[in-house]
């Protein structure tokens, strides 16, 4: 009896000693040369230790290679990757949506892998990938249409055992039906231990699926939990919506990204608005866990606290981009904190263990709906402080001067619309939503100097018009079967007067002399660019779209016997007319500069250090005007040598500013717009900053490259 003890325990001391240098290994702080995670690290702040480019030297930055992924086409989606480092190697992804692995020195391509190889799926913006380690099995996670895939990281090839051959089906195991509906994810999870948490993207019209947030095990794919942001009957939240809105309404997905307090084990989540997005009758009440930020048991799922930041919205003012954890010192104490920036410009400081604000935020009385059915909830909360980095109200005063014509121009359409308050609801004459749909904020998220408490965003002061229509209008009686398929699925985008927005949607107008029918389908089947893929709608409706397109006179409504019935039937009395750009005829936003600016924040103090614009219009600086800032997609980067690196803009410059001034110290054209978020890291005692240079947004060049720069040797 005695020997046996004694045996086996000497049997297992090793595998217990074992045990913990593989749990030493998984859970060993990330050396700082790395770039590992999106977001940096699991705190999501965008900040690098390394010092070796700095403020003295980095007027020498120079290109240390590119890498051309080959595979931009027409109908690709525009590189939003933010690479991630690890032993070396460098992964991201392709417009074409294959994910790489390059040399982290060189850029030489080490493996390729095509999700799509096998399926001819809808191709879209991708954010980046996960890295996955236990022992000697180390995987990349990522997701391409509705599907998780996983990877050996050292060969590409996948893992045949994670799900069912590689992929898990992300419409499944979602708690509900959602077969037939768009559920992709844009923005990759976060790792805790062995699990992967994901959010997803949905569709924003009445048709969307829930956005519950999950938790798959790496090791076999199969879900470990799942949060559900539209809660069921009994659960927390419930009673801020209508009984039935559970099974009818979707969204409150969280697409922009995660953080973690690994320590804490706590997950920290913002999601989006409920959707339909622009309509809330059918969803009457503050509508959580829409449009909060939500701490979670990483481990479990298990709800700690939210944070509403928008009730019951209207304005697709979804939280845009990852919650950053930070220490302040605030009132004289340290406090760990969480820092959320907003489409609406504002940054919400909550204390992390309770989600209580640190600054007061204050619930203001905010303007009534006139939409019939639609309850607007009567107030929304505003933070004291940080004051907001954007403007929030586009005023008469503000109306662009860039010339006594558009000036003139401008004013008479503005004094059509409504644009009383930040919080006026949609309306048919038309509702100014400033911030706009893409921020303020965006998914490039903010950077963080830890040390000192400075949190630094980039924004955009774009104003847009939204405006409501009944649906009747959209699916009156005359109309052909096709025309009312195509006000249901493409209007929206495309308008209903087929003539786009002048910029980011396209006319379809004469589109018969510009594309083949059977281009037409490729499009309607697999998406292209931020147009999402039709494939869930039924075939038989998509070729009556594509013949009302191409005025073939083909199904027409008295061909119909009722023609209420079918598909086409709206499930909301409402409709937008599209998203559209506030902008004067020259095509530049209609609100005076600046248009995109950068931030930098003392998140102690909550006062605003400085603000700088970001990008410019050559052709405008050459007419005298001072560098306006243009739009800017993509994120901020802080290193410890006192930089922040960022592209974004539509100038094709990344430039390198002085954190302490805001000054630009260095700036180089891409060979496409940067509309990504750069990382940076250190191989072989060099230091590097890559960012890809994928273009097409906000028509600019397409472009397939990453570009590294470092200092000459
Ligand atoms: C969410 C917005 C959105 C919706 C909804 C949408 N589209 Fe698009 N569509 C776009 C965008 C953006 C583009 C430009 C894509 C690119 O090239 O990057 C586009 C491009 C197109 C093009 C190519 C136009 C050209 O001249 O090259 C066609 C054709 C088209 N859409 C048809 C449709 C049809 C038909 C529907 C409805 C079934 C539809 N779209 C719904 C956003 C949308």
């Amino acid at each position: 009896m005695h020997r046996t003890v004694r045996r086996s325990l000497a049997i297992l001391f090793p595998v217990i000693l074992a045990g913990l240098l593989i749990a030493s290994l998984q859970f060993k702080p990330k050396p700082p040369k790395e770039w590992p995670v999106y977001g940096g690290g699991s705190e999501a702040n965008r900040y690098s230790a390394l010092n070796q480019i700095n403020t003295k030297n980095v007027n020498k930055l120079e290109v240390a290679w590119t890498f051309h992924t080959g595979d931009n086409k027409p109908d690709s989606a525009e590189i939003q990757c933010s690479p991630i480092v690890v032993d070396g190697l460098l992964y991201a992804t392709s417009p074409k949506l294959k994910v790489i692995a390059l040399d982290a020195a060189t850029g030489k391509l080490r493996w390729s892998y095509d999700p799509f190889k096998a399926k001819n799926a809808t191709v879209h913006a991708n954010r980046g990938v996960v890295y996955w380690r236990e022992g000697n099995d180390r995987r990349i996670l990522f997701t391409a249409g509705p599907y998780l895939h996983a990877l050996n990281a050292l060969t590409g090839q996948p893992i045949t055992e994670f799900g069912e051959n590689g992929q898990v089906d992300l419409r499944k195991e979602l708690d509900q039906d959602v077969s037939g509906k768009y559920l992709i994810a844009t923005t990759p999870g976060i790792v805790y231990k062995n699990l992967l948490i994901l959010g997803s993207r949905v569709s924003e019209g009445p048709d969307a699926a829930p956005g519950h947030v999950r938790a798959f095990d790496i090791r076999t794919g199969k879900r470990a939990w799942i949060f559900h942001t539209i809660p069921q009957p009994g659960e927390l939240g419930y009673d801020t919506w209508e009984p039935e809105s559970y099974k009818e309404v979707g969204g409150a997905n969280s697409w922009s990204g995660f953080s973690l307090d690994e320590k804490r084990g706590m997950l920290f989540v913002p999601t989006g608005s409920p959707a339909y997005d622009f309509y809330g009758g059918q969803r009457k009440g503050a509508n959580l866990f829409g449009n909060c930020v939500l701490a979670l048991n990483a481990e479990t799922g298990k709800y700690i606290w939210h944070f509403q930041t928008v009730h019951h919205d209207l304005w697709d003012r979804d939280l845009p981009c990852q919650p950053v954890l930070m220490t302040v010192k605030h009132e004289g104490k340290k406090v760990d904190a969480v820092a959320q920036c907003t489409k609406s410009g504002m940054v919400f400081l909550l204390d992390r263990e309770t989600g209580k604000p640190l600054f007061p935020v204050e619930e203001r009385p905010v303007p009534t709906s006139d939409m019939p059915g639609e309850m607007a909830w009567p107030t929304q909360p505003y933070p004291v402080k940080p004051v907001p980095f954007a403007r929030q109200l586009f005023t008469e005063n503000e109306v662009t001067n860039i010339s006594p014509e558009t000036h003139a121009k401008v004013l008479k359409r503005y004094k059509e619309v409504r644009s009383e308050h930040m919080f006026t609801p949609p309306s048919k004459p038309g509702t100014v939503i400033l911030p706009g749909f893409d921020g303020g904020a965006e998914w490039g998220g903010s950077a963080v100097d830890p040390q000192k408490g400075i949190l630094y965003v980039n924004s955009n002061e774009m104003p847009w018009i939204l405006t409501m229509i009944d649906i009747s209008e959209r699916f009156s009686k005359n109309l052909t079967e096709g025309n009312r398929l195509y006000n249901l699925n493409c209007s929206p985008c495309h308008g209903l007067d087929r003539m786009g927005d002048q910029h980011q949607y396209p006319s379809l107008v004469g589109v018969d002399t510009r594309l083949k029918k059977e281009e037409i389908h490729k499009i309607l089947a697999n998406g292209r660019g931020r147009m999402p893929s039709f494939a869930h709608i039924t075939e038989k409706d998509r070729n009556q779209i594509v013949a009302f397109l191409l005025n073939e006179n083909v199904g027409n409504a008295s061909a119909r016997k009722d023609p209420e019935a079918g598909p086409a039937k709206p499930k909301v009395p409402f409709s937008h007319t599209g998203y559209h750009r506030f902008l004067d005829p020259d095509g530049y936003p209609a609100i005076k500069p600046p248009w995109g600016t950068l931030n930098a924040i003392d998140m102690n103090k909550g006062d605003l250090l400085w603000q700088v614009t970001l990008g410019e219009f050559p052709e405008l600086t050459k007419r005298g005007i001072p560098p306006t800032g243009t739009e800017n997609y993509g994120g901020p980067i802080l290193t410890k040598g006192g930089l922040l690196f960022i592209g974004a803009t539509k100038d094709r410059k990344f430039r390198a500013f002085d954190q302490q001034t805001g000054k630009v110290l260095w700036e180089t054209t891409l060979p496409a717009g940067g509309y990504a978020t750069p990382c940076t890291y250190e191989v072989n005692g060099k230091q590097y900053v890559v960012i890809a240079a994928g273009g097409v947004k906000m028509n600019t060049r397409a472009g397939d490259a990453y570009v590294a720069f470092a200092l000459p040797d």
